[in-house]
């Protein structure tokens, strides 16, 4: 019944993500922004992962925000898209008894919402590559056969609708630190015929 239901899920997550990609490039992926308070939506984010971390035996962290953070403009379903995939990833790619810690900050004028694991890690030529459409690197594979490296990807695409970018700070063997950077201001984001180009 549990291997059913896993596979079961993965099918359904597959094909969701098949059909983001899809709508990503031909430019029809609808976003609605609203504003959040960006501290209990993150934090309501990383509650979603804690059954799954703990019994991978994870210990999975929310760092209440330091800066005080204004409400900002995001489409909500896509930006917990976006978190969740990179949370995926770190409860994915972390080994039983490893941390994940997960915090918000203000930089100049974005903000950068940190998934800080102390899991495999990524070897510095592979970070480029990170959100390539299908790319997985070998550790990934060994590790977990089953992913199909479109997660990246998709995020990649609601951040840029977003105004902002992934940056990837990783040591292989040691932990990976995967930031969403995104404007804090509404008018610092693309308008949407932009975006269906950018996208
Ligand atoms: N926290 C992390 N630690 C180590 N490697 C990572 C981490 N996050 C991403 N990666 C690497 O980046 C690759 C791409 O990630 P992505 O989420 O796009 O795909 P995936 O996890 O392989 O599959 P899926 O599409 O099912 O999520 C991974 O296969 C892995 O090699
Ligand atoms: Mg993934």
């Amino acid at each position: 019944m549990e291997v059913a239901y896993g596979t079961n899920e993965h099918m359904i997550k597959l094909v969701n993500d098949l059909l983001d990609v899809s709508r990503m490039e031909s430019g029809k992926m609808e976003y609605v922004f609203i504003e959040t308070d960006l501290d209990s939506f993150v934090k309501e984010t990383v509650g979603l992962f804690m059954e799954i971390a703990t019994t991978k035996g994870i210990t999975l962290t929310y760092i209440p925000v330091k800066d005080k953070i204004p409400p900002i403009f995001i489409d909500q379903d896509k930006m917990r898209t976006a978190i969740q995939n990179v949370i995926e990833n770190a409860c994915e790619y972390t080994l039983r008894g490893g941390k994940i810690d997960v915090r918000i900050s203000k930089q100049a004028r974005n903000v950068v919402i940190s998934v800080a694991d102390s899991g495999i890690g990524i070897r510095p030529e592979h970070i480029p590559r990170l959100s390539n459409k299908f790319f997985r690197t070998e550790e990934a594979v060994k590790m977990c056969p089953n992913g199909s490296g479109l997660g990246l990807f998709i995020t990649q695409g609601i951040l840029n609708r977003h105004g902002g970018s992934l940056r990837v700070e990783s040591k292989i063997g040691k932990g990976s630190d995967v930031k969403l950077v995104f404007p804090l201001e509404r008018e610092l984001a693309p308008q949407v015929e932009l975006a269906k180009e950018a996208v």
